[in-house]
């Protein structure tokens, strides 16, 4: 199973999930280079999907589907563990809420497809305001191997270690982070987002004592996720 990074607009991303002949056109904006790279490669779009309803996200689906034939999938239909079969690969679904009630991921064989919940950097605003669905959700993408590697929703690379580094300013490995950052593939793994990306980092001791600092609660690892994104 491959994945192919399509930028399009101000900063979003959308991404072709395939096996040797099928994909699935997640967050489909980049409509000409997803149906040329796909015509490139001998590859069949048979589905498009979204990780949620947000119209930046959406704004490609009715363009691809006409050009394409494909199915369209809708994402607040799916269940979670939800299998999409591309190929004789399966592309599983993890429901997601939090940044929205209807927010999905999808995890390949040695990746994720994580939309507006987890960014290379930082998390998606929690416009469901349910930072317990949202904490839920992440431990769920957290629960994948270090090395699983990270598509996100946008680049928001830059803005997002600025505030790490002013978040943590003695965190080194934001330097590192950044020192690979190629706008032409951006990408990470969960193992380098737990080195920086302070939303995630709700067991570092450098966390943990910046929110006892503000007098913010600590006591469990969900209520100190929650503690980092109200304090932070
Ligand atoms: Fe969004």
């Amino acid at each position: 199973m491959q994945i192919k990074q399509f930028r399009y607009g101000a900063d979003n991303f959308g991404y072709l999930v395939f096996g040797a002949t099928r994909a699935i056109a997640i967050d489909a904006g980049a409509v000409a280079d997803m149906t040329d790279f796909a015509q490139e490669h001998d590859l069949t779009i048979a589905w498009v999907t979204n990780t949620h309803l947000h119209p930046d996200h959406t704004g490609g689906n009715a363009s691809m589907l006409e050009k394409t034939g494909a199915a369209f999938l809708d994402c607040t239909t799916f269940s979670q563990d939800q299998q999409i079969f591309l190929d004789k690969e399966a592309l599983t679904v993890i429901l997601t809420p939090g940044h929205t009630h209807d927010g999905v991921c999808f995890a390949g064989d040695d990746f994720l497809v994580t939309g507006d919940t987890l960014f290379n950097g930082t998390v998606g605003n929690c416009f469901s305001g349910d930072l317990e669905a949202f904490y839920h959700s992440l431990k769920k993408l957290l629960a994948f191997p270090g090395t699983t590697r990270v598509f996100a929703g946008h680049d928001y690379v830059k803005e997002s270690l600025e505030i790490a580094a002013a978040i943590d300013p003695g965190n080194l490995d934001i330097d590192r982070y950044l020192e690979i950052y190629d706008p032409a593939l951006v990408v990470s793994t969960l193992a380098d987002e737990l080195q920086v990306n302070p939303f995630l980092r709700f067991n570092a001791d450098s966390m943990i004592q910046k929110l006892k600092q503000r007098n913010f609660s600590c006591d469990t690892e969900k209520q100190r996720f929650i503690s980092l994104m109200e304090a932070f």
